[in-house]
């Protein structure tokens, strides 16, 4: 008792250790507070440090005054309490909070402010809340374009993604809440999730699917990372002595926690042996005493204590995984610089406007459909399920209990008034995991027989809706069931160009799909998930208010059967006998449609303006470089609209002879500029050889073969605006 009184006086600041307890002075280095807590410890304590005393914290040691580790789902808010012991809510009257956009809409700002922005706002809630580690953000990559958790990543390309994480780490750890960056490794599809085991190759292991989570890892300073589920070389990934000790440890000098998805630790010797550092979820009833169900019978728990003091681990493993557990806890729960943070600031709901705002996709706009403008007007009649629903609710760990939302269609009211009118037209339904409550086929004739007969004396209809978060729509442990908008949406689209020729399409949803109707209507929207601003967002940019400036971090096909996934029957997925086979390699995304000639809806990369812009003749600074050296490319970019906007450059490059079929090209760099109308700016990239690299399995390494290369400075990937060429010596 007395030591923690010590304990909470010097976390308080209010005098410094007398060189004793350097572990509880918040000034000392970090690694001499572990060092100094460990040599404090017995084995039994360390060992308890490293598993779960409730569904979503581990223990410190109370003995010694170190705090226990608060965690909670990430990554867009943090979410409703629930109970210690079980998944049934809290239901506390204090847990509200605001949500903010999906992971796959802050990708699509393409701004690392906002997304520094975001990581702060973000974790001032969890922060406020009492968490010290948030579950999220994700980088896995967009490999499957009905994969249930992509809104929760952050696209197709792993530079995208990567790029986008850092400042969202950077600036959430430097509040001292920890990031848990999911989910590591190839959970590319929720189907068969708790089992599948992944076949790639190491090329595109390496050149596709790592290297984001290597850019949080060494940029961003991660401190904690969850394994997922399923396999990896025959392992699970919670276990898998590979990634988590060659690759995440070793190799990037990785010195945080890995942290179990819950449930996804299996074998005592495999958690032990495999890099991994806390168990969480696995199943429990909660009592310790029973010895059947209890938090003693995780596998990093009694077991691997008795194999410990047995001999049969060294007392090494255990002391690196206290370790790390360690120095999270000094890194956020007794670190004195951890913000007091806030819940509901006007601040954060800024910040959840603005990704909204620049997150936001216009894809399509013919005769210059939108904005839709305020003072000029006519009837607008708003047809769609997602224009009234409250799309935090669902989708498994990342649902949000929200403060407010503003719905789409309360957005628009505040802007437009009454000349807005409504019919939903077709109904989704409340589906957490199984079917939705259904309307009776009576009914939901009558939903569109309405929006039918409303359309005809509207002057324009504003359609919104998409996916939601249903399960087996953009839900945990599920797959969408194909590439088609769901509900009879693409009939119902249909049917409304028949009767009215101006029809605006907004869609949320985490992924893209198909658009048979993308003739028949003027304007395409596509808002992801917009969190607690939805409405306010998206009334911005169909008024004009804000012009929008979001670009596709996915491809979007004309065709589900487009898709590199897709090309191998069910070994490309879901699987064959808990099998899934990679085949399509390093033609992930982009890379493929660019390189085997298959031309998408709309590409990687796109996404319109209310303004245009002409992109100069870009300029190397030298036509030739050699490994050591870097290049400057240089570019103007000039808005000849009347509006002021954001335009994203894009730098890709191509290898225009190699030794490996290589991608056409690949990005390599992007900028966010904002141009009043008929201002200029010249955008500069800088290039190392590391860009020019492909990953050879031969020699187990990177080579960047020397020879010509072309850069590409481009608007979206097929939308080149101007290329240079260089040699590398
Ligand atoms: C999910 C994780 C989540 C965890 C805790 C798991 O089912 O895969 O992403 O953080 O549950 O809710």
């Amino acid at each position: 008792m007395k030591k923690q009184i010590i304990a909470l006086a010097l976390l308080a600041g209010s005098f410094v250790a007398a060189g004793a307890q350097v572990y509880l002075d918040p000034k000392a280095p970090i690694e001499e507070r572990v060092k100094d807590a460990l040599s404090r410890m017995t084995t039994h304590e360390k060992v308890r440090i490293l598993y779960a005393q409730s569904k979503f914290s581990s223990p410190g040691v109370p003995r010694l005054g170190i705090r226990q580790l608060n965690m909670a789902d990430g990554p867009h808010g943090v979410r409703e309490e629930i109970e210690w012991n079980s998944w049934s809510a809290a239901k506390w009257n204090n847990d509200s909070i605001v949500a903010f956009p999906s992971l796959t809409c802050l990708a699509a700002s393409w701004n690392r402010d906002l997304s520094r922005a975001y990581g702060n706002a973000v974790s001032e809630e969890f922060a406020f809340r009492g968490k010290d580690i948030m579950l999220g953000p994700g980088t896995t990559i967009a490999r499957m374009p009905l994969n249930g958790r992509s809104f929760e990543y952050m696209g197709e390309d792993p530079y995208l993604a990567g790029e986008m994480a850092v400042p969202y780490i950077q600036a959430a750890q430097a509040n001292g809440v920890a990031c848990c960056l999911k989910h590591f490794f190839l959970n590319n599809q929720e189907v068969d999730r708790f089992g599948v085991n992944v076949n790639v190759s190491e090329r595109a292991v390496n050149e596709i699917y790592l290297p984001a989570f290597e850019k949080a890892v060494r940029q961003g300073g991660l401190w904690t990372i969850m394994g997922s589920y399923n396999k990896w070389l025959g392992e699970w990934c919670c276990e898998n002595d590979s990634l988590l000790n060659g690759i995440l440890k070793r190799r990037w000098g990785f010195d945080g926690a890995v942290v179990s998805d819950w449930g996804g630790t299996h074998t005592t010797m495999g958690a032990a042996l495999g890099g991994l550092d806390i168990e969480m979820g696995t199943d429990t009833d909660g009592k310790t005493k029973d010895k059947s169900k209890g938090y003693n019978t995780y596998k990093l728990a009694d077991a691997f204590e008795r194999l410990i003091n047995e001999g049969k681990i060294p007392m090494s493993v255990l002391d690196d995984k206290a370790a790390r557990v360690l120095r999270t806890i000094f890194r956020t729960s007794m670190n004195a610089g951890k913000v007091i943070g806030s819940q509901c600031s006007e601040a954060h709901y800024d910040v959840c406007r603005q990704i909204g705002e620049e997150g936001i996709v216009l894809l399509q706009n013919r005769g210059g459909a939108l904005p839709i403008d305020v003072s000029r007007c006519g009837r607008i009649l708003v047809v769609g399920d997602n224009a009234v629903r409250n799309m935090s609710e669902g989708g498994g760990s990342s649902e949000l209990k929200t403060k407010f939302d503003i719905s789409p269609l309360n957005g628009l009211r505040r802007v437009y008034g009454d000349r807005v009118d409504f019919a939903r037209g077709y109904y989704a339904g409340r589906a957490r995991y199984g079917s939705a409550d259904k309307l009776s086929p009576d009914s939901l004739a009558r939903l569109r027989a309405e929006a039918l007969d409303k359309a005809k004396s509207a002057d324009i209809i504003i359609f919104i809706g998409g996916m939601n978060k249903n399960f087996r729509q953009d839900c945990e442990n599920n797959d969408r069931e194909d590439y088609n908008l769901s509900y009879g949406q693409n009939e119902l689209i249909a049917d409304l160009a028949r009767v009215q020729k101006n029809i605006v399409v907004v869609t949320f949803g985490g992924n893209p799909y198909a658009m048979p109707w993308a003739q028949a209507v003027r304007a395409i929207v596509h808002c992801w998930y917009l969190g607690s601003m939805s409405g306010e967002a998206l009334a911005g940019v169909l008024s004009g208010a804000v012009n929008p400036s979001g670009k596709l971090p996915v491809t979007f096909a004309a065709r589900q059967a487009d898709y590199p996934c897709f090309q191998y029957g069910r070994e490309g997925y879901p699987g064959v006998d808990m099998q899934v086979y990679y085949n399509e390699g390093i033609f992930v995304g982009y890379r493929w449609f660019d390189t085997k000639g298959v031309r998408p809806r709309f590409p990687f990369g796109h996404g319109l303006s209310y303004t245009t812009f002409k992109y100069g003749k870009p300029v190397l600074s030298a036509t030739s470089m050699t490994a050591g050296d870097s290049l400057t490319l240089t570019v103007p970019v000039t808005n000849t609209g009347k509006r002021a906007g954001k335009e994203v450059v894009q730098l890709y490059i191509g290898d225009e002879k190699t030794s490996v079929e290589r991608p056409a090209k690949e990005l390599k760099g992007f900028e966010k500029v904002a141009l009043e109308p008929g201002e200029t700016k010249t955008v500069s990239f800088t290039i190392i050889a590391d860009d020019l690299s492909f990953y050879c399995e031969k020699t187990h390494g990177w080579v960047a073969e020397p020879g010509v290369f072309r850069a590409y400075v481009c608007a979206s990937e097929t939308d080149v605006r101007g290329t240079a060429v260089f040699e590398l010596k």
